[in-house]
């Protein structure tokens, strides 16, 4: 990263699920860019990792345990950060998990809950609390909620999975409406397909060897040309499109939903 693109110096950047996949790539762009980042996850070990990683670098930043279904430990996680770093400038709900059933005729209703608990409640309720924080503080702030290109596409076979991020992007835009008038910016990134952990329950359901999902398909959306840009995302594309999203560039950008998913034609 250029010394010249310190966007975030000063800034105070709380981000959920940091503590592996596409949340640790948006915690090291923001700490490369001057940020002091808490690192929230519900996973001490990873969350602790990449906070540590993150110091070795220079950077100001710390972990901070979350377990964003509950409203209670979402503030209090705001409460500690807020304490030690100061009043949030931008807040990334990124938390989330997928399903391990799949079609909406077979999906029971414990995952169902299970699955909107953690990426539609819980990103709810985390963006919430930290909207009231920068309210309380009178800062211009930003929020951005991992939703997905499942939640936009009738074409996915995740039944609880598509549900809860097409909420999760509706939430996006009230949100957004509820706090513009205290210029506080709401939006969405969708990712495509992204190479993270994630994928380890729908490799588990399918039956397939680790780390064969993604290069499988990947390779059948090449074959049939339904991504325009023939490779898997990596977290650095989405942390790329989260810290534009955050910064002054987007001033008057609200209430959107980016798609960073390489032509991914399952959106269009
Ligand atoms: N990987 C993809 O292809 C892809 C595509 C579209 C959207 N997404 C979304 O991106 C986000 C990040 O996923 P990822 O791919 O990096 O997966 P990941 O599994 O690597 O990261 C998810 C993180 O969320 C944390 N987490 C899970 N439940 C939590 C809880 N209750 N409270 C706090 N933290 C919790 C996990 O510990 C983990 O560190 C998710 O919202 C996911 O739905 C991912």
């Amino acid at each position: 990263m250029s010394e010249l693109c310190k966007r975030f110096v000063d800034k105070h950047v709380i981000i959920t699920g940091a503590g592996s996949g596409i949340g640790e790539g948006i915690a090291r762009r923001f700490a490369s860019e001057g940020a002091r980042v808490t690192v929230a996850d519900i996973d001490k070990e990873g969350g602790e990792h990449v906070a540590s990683e993150l110091k070795g670098t220079g950077a100001e930043a710390h972990y901070l345990p979350v377990d964003v279904t509950s409203e209670e430990s979402s503030k209090e996680l705001v409460a500690k950060a807020v304490e030690a770093f100061g009043p949030l400038h931008v807040a990334v709900s990124n938390a989330g998990i997928s399903e391990t059933e799949s079609s909406a005729l077979e999906i029971s209703s414990e995952q169902w809950d299970k699955v909107f608990a953690v990426n539609t409640r819980g990103s709810f309720m985390f963006s919430r609390v930290c909207a009231n924080n920068m309210m309380e503080n009178e800062i211009k702030g930003s929020i951005i909620i991992t939703s997905s290109i499942m939640g936009r596409s009738s074409k996915s076979m995740t039944g609880a999975y598509a549900a809860s991020k097409s909420a999760a992007i509706m939430f996006t835009k009230t949100l957004a409406k509820a706090v513009a008038p205290m210029g506080i910016r709401v939006n969405s990134l969708a990712p495509g397909m992204v190479k993270t952990n994630l994928y380890r329950s729908v490799e588990s359901e399918m039956m397939m060897e680790k780390d064969s999902f993604v290069p499988w398909i990947i390779e059948q959306c090449i074959e049939s040309g339904q991504i325009l840009i023939p490779r898997i995302g990596t977290p650095e594309d989405m942390a790329g499109a989260v810290s534009f999203l955050a910064s002054d560039d987007a001033s008057y950008i609200t209430a959107q939903v980016l798609c960073v998913d390489g032509g991914l034609d399952w959106c269009w």
